[in-house]
């Protein structure tokens, strides 16, 4: 008998082989969809992070369904963001999101060597972004050359592959140092962490904690705590450093005490009683996190407090019909700014979400590995 996750997975391929044609008659990326429309994202056309979450989810299917529609899907998306390659300057740490899920799924699924070439490219941008004072710099703005954001932990996985693939251990040892750095400047007592943090570029010594895409300096936003846990737990899985392993657990026992009854995700954990700002995305992206956790420490709760996030997910929040092109509800991208989306559908809360359902029914395409 299929269970629910099985038949959302069915649902989830059904409605993005029906909508996904009018993006490619479009020629763009979506980034979120609306009144029967794709919208692209508001910002920095197709070198904003969030181009790759598209082809993610076309991989995820293809893999699913072996469709070829998903994979020339993929592949279209694929083209115009390594065209992006010759914007260097709006290209930032956010390297990771864009190419992982895009020519890093395609080397991986299908072996293309010039995904491979594209892909060891994105590391070296990334590598480039060094400061051997002991991170990664997350932006470009000059008054910004210190700083360094938890989100970064996700791209490191870039840099692990490229070092597996290349044999050049210089990745993952970038990686680990960028890792370290997160760990002792991010992770709280209480097992949050901070957004952003910037450090002097010359000592690599803190000089402050900015306020970020949360409620407020301090609080706790929960796609931030988010990515550290699945952050962590990827850097556990590809560098085997117990330290790491021990901060995503902390991170996972204060995001899964901050889950709501209904199964959602509040947008800050720290956010004022009474105010209703859900981040649907937050619950999707600690699912995974928490499934990937499951698998390395054999613990079944990991697992079923990602099943619960899920079945929140799709209780809720799940819009089958045909009136929007994705599928997620309530995404919200910052607390206070409503400009890239708030409470609405956004496809990277459409990727989380089927790669969560993809981990659950064991057929995920394992793209951050
Ligand atoms: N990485 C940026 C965000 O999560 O909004």
């Amino acid at each position: 008998m299929r269970n629910r996750y099985e038949d959302a997975l069915k649902r989830i391929a059904e409605k993005f082989r029906r909508t996904a044609e009018t993006a490619a008659e479009e020629g763009i990326i979506p980034y979120q969809s609306a009144e029967g429309k794709w919208i692209v994202s508001p910002y920095d056309g197709n070198s904003w992070w969030t181009g790759g979450f598209w082809p993610g989810l076309m991989w995820q299917l293809w893999k699913l369904t072996g469709d070829g529609f998903f994979l020339t899907e993929a592949r279209r998306a694929e083209k115009l963001l390594t065209d992006e390659f010759r914007t260097f300057r709006k290209l930032n740490h956010d390297v990771g999101f864009m190419y992982l899920l895009s020519c890093g799924a395609d080397a991986k699924l299908t072996g293309d060597e010039q995904a491979e070439t594209d892909l060891l490219h994105a590391a070296s941008l990334l590598m480039g972004r060094f400061n051997p004072a002991g991170f990664i710099r997350a932006w470009n703005e000059p008054e910004r050359t210190g700083f360094a954001i938890i989100d970064c932990m996700m791209n490191l996985t870039l840099l692990y592959r490229a070092s597996r693939d290349t044999g050049d251990p210089r990745f993952r040892q970038v990686a680990g140092i960028h890792a370290d750095t997160t760990l002792r400047e991010f992770l709280r007592e209480d097992g949050s962490v901070s957004h952003i943090i910037e450090l002097d570029p010359e000592t690599g010594k803190r000089v402050r904690e900015h306020p970020g895409q949360g409620w407020a300096l301090g609080s706790q936003w929960s796609r931030g705590q988010a990515w550290g846990l699945y952050g962590f737990a990827l850097a556990f899985r590809h560098l085997q450093k117990p330290e790491y392993l021990e901060a995503a657990e902390r991170i996972a026992r204060n995001f899964t005490a901050h889950i709501r009854e209904d199964g959602l995700t509040d947008c800050d954990f720290c956010q004022p009683a009474g105010e209703e700002r859900i981040d649907n995305i937050a619950g999707a992206v600690a699912a995974c996190g928490l499934m990937e956790l499951a698998g390395l420490t054999g613990e079944e709760e990991w697992a079923a407090q990602g099943r619960r996030l899920v079945d929140g997910l799709l209780d809720h929040c799940a819009d089958w019909g045909d009136s929007r092109c994705g599928i997620l509800t309530h995404c919200t991208a910052s607390y206070h700014d409503d400009g890239a989306g708030r409470h609405t559908n956004i496809l990277y809360g459409d990727y989380f979400l089927t790669e969560a359902l993809m981990r659950i029914c064991g057929r995920d395409a394992e793209l951050w590995s």
